[in-house]
């Protein structure tokens, strides 16, 4: 989707003018408009292919352990065996496929979108099983960040503050709340403290861009294979 018809609520002028760097945007829409960018079953799809053998099939997933911290499949020291996978899963941790946008092409040609208004970008895939999931603590991210929100229900805590080195991300004010459905995008300017509560199974994707610095950054095209 276009970036132009994404924010076609508002215009790109009226977001680069009043939103951008500044303060979060959020787009409701009637009809989910994401379902295709990536569904229940290509997560299944994504999670089978965990320790099926020899090869590294999964090494973008990670975990938000019961305790807060974060398992990296790549990172992690400690090994986990699907059923651990599959328990803490069932029990509730939030999974993370990071730099993903290379599993649909619609996330892919989302990137390629925005990287005529911004630098190089990646897509991040937030997935809960259940209500209450576990999800990260208030933090702020170093990018612009846009969520597509594509299964399920979620609750986003928006503060105040831009983090700074003094500022610490627990004595951040709220500022407000907004409940997002399938098809809702919300845009988070960079450094703006933020938390999520799940309020249902869900599928979010975050796609978050650098600034644009001369040159636009080109990525390749999505090739069609199909006979
Ligand atoms: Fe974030």
């Amino acid at each position: 989707m276009k970036f132009e018809e994404l924010i076609s609520p508002i215009g790109i002028e009226r977001f680069n003018r009043e939103f951008k760097g500044k303060k979060c945007l959020v787009i409701k829409s009637e009809e989910n408009i994401f379902k295709d960018y990536f569904s229940w079953r290509d997560l299944d799809n994504y999670l089978n292919q965990y320790k099926i053998g020899a090869w590294d099939r999964t090494p973008q997933l990670q975990v938000v352990l019961p305790d807060g911290n974060k398992w990296c499949k790549k990172k992690s020291k400690e090994y986990k065996t699907r059923d651990e996978l599959l328990k803490l899963w069932k029990d509730g941790s939030s999974f993370i496929l990071t730099l993903s946008e290379f599993l649909t092409q619609e996330m892919w040609e989302q990137c390629q979108e925005f990287e005529k208004h911004y630098g190089i970008g990646q897509a991040n895939i937030y997935c809960s099983n259940n209500k209450e999931a576990k999800c990260f603590p208030i933090h702020a991210d170093s990018t612009d960040n846009f969520l597509f929100h594509v299964r399920g229900k979620i609750r986003w805590y928006i503060y105040k503050e831009f983090a700074t080195n003094e500022y610490r991300p627990n004595d951040a004010t709220l500022e407000k709340v907004i409940d997002l459905d399938e098809g809702d995008l919300l845009y988070i300017p960079k450094k703006k403290y933020h938390k999520v509560d799940t309020l249902s199974p869900r599928i979010s994707i975050s796609f978050h861009f650098t600034d644009l610095k001369g040159k636009p950054y080109k990525r390749n095209n999505w090739y069609d294979w199909k006979p």
